[in-house]
């Protein structure tokens, strides 16, 4: 298959009551590892990338990659841009042909936020991409930014950012946190707030370490998406250190490569299945 647009997939999950998981990738190995993971579990999700991660691994690289992934694929696989932090890889994913995108303008003040995302969604819907924004901060790490607030997002400001913005997707900050380092405290009461005022449906950030009956219960109140990060980066890095720790002269780097996508496939398999069970 092609990659799917942004809009069509979630369209296909909302028909088939499915919640689409992203899975951040890193690297070649990540990324063949999150295709196979999501094809063997014959359900839809994205693979996507952080604008921190481009500096690695460039989007028309990264794309190009993610196409060749998704050919043989039978289930449909977008290509988001994770926490895009700035115009200009806005931009550049956009024009590299990925399908959907994110805008985090999260970190400045409430209206530069939403001047800022809304440059990014108008730019996008040029090319019918759709376009997720962030309200609220989320505490933990997520690459090696740290973030110490934990602002939750606020009701009352969520109407005027989504018709502001002219989103399509709202990530929400009710507890959720990013990175291992922190348990996420999920306030339901709260999503459910936001969902009354919301006229687009919602994103969960920070999936690793959330209990899968608090997802199932989120879905309930119009979650669309829900990102993984760590759970699966730490499946890649266990490969090594385990054979590291096994043998300090181990050099076999392709033979460990080829453990790590399997590593990364079951686990992406393992978590877009627990998701979907309900
Ligand atoms: O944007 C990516 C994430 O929100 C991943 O969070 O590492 O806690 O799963 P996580
Ligand atoms: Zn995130």
């Amino acid at each position: 298959m092609k990659l799917i647009n942004g809009f069509d997939l979630m369209e296909y999950a909302r028909e088939r009551g499915h919640i689409l998981p992203a899975f951040n990738t890193t690297n070649m190995e990540m990324t063949y590892g999150i295709v196979k993971g999501l094809q063997n579990a014959e359900l839809p999700g994205y693979v996507q990338i952080s604008s921190n991660n481009l500096r690695l691994s460039n989007p028309f690289v990264i794309a190009d990659l993610v196409r060749d992934a998704v050919k043989d694929s039978d289930t449909p696989i977008g290509l988001h841009l994770d926490h895009g932090k700035s115009f200009a890889d806005v931009k550049a994913c956009v024009d590299a042909g990925f399908t959907s995108i994110m805008i985090d303008m999260s970190h400045l003040p409430f209206e530069e936020n939403m001047r800022q995302s809304k440059r990014a969604a108008e730019y996008c819907h040029l090319y019918g991409i759709p376009v997720e924004v962030e309200l609220g901060a989320l505490a933990g790490k997520e690459d090696d930014i740290v973030n110490e607030d934990n602002g939750k997002t606020d009701p009352k400001q969520v109407p005027i950012f989504v018709e502001g913005t002219g989103c399509d997707t709202l990530a929400v900050a009710i507890g959720n946190v990013h990175g291992l380092g922190l348990t996420p405290q999920i306030d339901i009461p709260l999503l459910e707030e936001i969902r009354q005022v919301s006229k687009v449906p919602l994103v969960l950030h920070g999936g690793s370490g959330i209990p899968k009956e608090t997802i199932w219960e989120c879905k309930k109140h119009n979650l669309v998406k829900i990102n993984y990060g760590s759970d699966v980066r730490r499946a890649f890095i266990r490969v090594f250190g385990e054979a590291y720790e096994k043998n300090h002269g181990e050099f076999d780097l392709f033979r460990l490569s080829m453990a790590a996508v399997e590593a990364v496939a079951a686990k992406t398999q393992e978590l877009v299945t627990m998701i979907n069970e309900h």
